[in-house]
């Protein structure tokens, strides 16, 4: 069971620079189907993600969480950032300060911060300066040190823009270890072949309006709307 979800989104709306950048968006989401959300750059994915995490204060409208409690809500959520930001310490260390924050006990941070770094497969590198790791290391860094945090909801925003194709099968394997355990997966990405393996459904923003809000088949393969079936064949402009 849950307790964060049921998510329900109302007319959200946010604002920046003089310029509406999400536009009325309402939509709820479920615990279980991995939640793609899907739209050409700038469209707004990011925007919406850090609204839902509660690091941007919607303009207008509403996001209900089943847990009305912000504290026990901060702890069972994390996100794992389009460019993710490192302490000047090893990769272990790393782990391990996030698990110390989280109030994990010292004798359980090792273990749960070394079996993170094999999971996304960075166990051979849990010493090395977090900060020297090449850009798809840190990002697959930054998803073991979100998923050491055993989240509800993980919200993960491109997570494999820069990565090799081996890379990107780590996070996609880690990511199905997330899953396993329960865990609400939510991303943005430009790669479709990665949202058709991982996504369950589709939110498809278009200039910061909600689209679709489909099952992953039908959106691929019968899409209701004239952007989105543009975005599908590549005829929106996406990295
Ligand atoms: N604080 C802000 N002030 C002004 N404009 C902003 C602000 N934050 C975001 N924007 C603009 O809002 C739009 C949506 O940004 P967002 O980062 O959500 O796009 P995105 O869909 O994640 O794109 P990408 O695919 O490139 O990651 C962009 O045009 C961006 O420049
Ligand atoms: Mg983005």
């Amino acid at each position: 069971m849950s307790a964060l979800l049921p998510l329900q989104v109302r007319e959200l709306s946010y604002a920046a620079g003089g310029r509406g950048i999400i536009d009325g968006v309402s939509f709820s989401l479920e615990a279980g189907p991995r939640t793609v959300i899907l739209g050409a750059n700038g469209a707004g994915k990011s925007v919406l993600m850090r609204l839902l995490h509660g690091l941007l204060v919607p303009t207008a409208g509403s996001i209900e969480w089943s847990e009305p409690n912000p504290e026990r809500r901060r702890r069972r959520q994390a996100m794992v950032f389009q460019r993710p930001v490192m302490l000047r310490r090893s990769a272990l260390a790393n782990l391990e300060y996030a698990l110390q924050l989280a109030g994990v006990a010292p004798a359980e941070r090792r273990r749960r911060a070394l079996a993170a770094l094999a999971g996304v497969g960075l166990a051979p590198l849990a010493q090395r300066p977090a900060r020297v790791l090449s850009g798809g290391e840190q990002q697959r860094l930054a998803l073991a040190r979100a998923w050491t945090l055993r989240p509800e909801v993980l919200f993960l925003d491109e997570p494999t823009a820069n990565l090799d194709p081996s890379a990107t099968r780590e996070i996609e394997n880690a990511a199905a270890a997330v899953r396993a355990e329960g865990t609400k997966i939510v991303m943005t990405t430009h790669n479709l072949g990665l949202a058709r393996r991982l996504g369950d459904e589709v939110l498809f923003l278009h200039q910061g309006r909600l689209v679709e809000h489909s099952p992953i088949e039908q959106f691929f393969k019968q899409p209701r709307s004239a952007e989105a079936a543009a975005f599908i064949k590549g005829e929106l402009p996406w990295v």
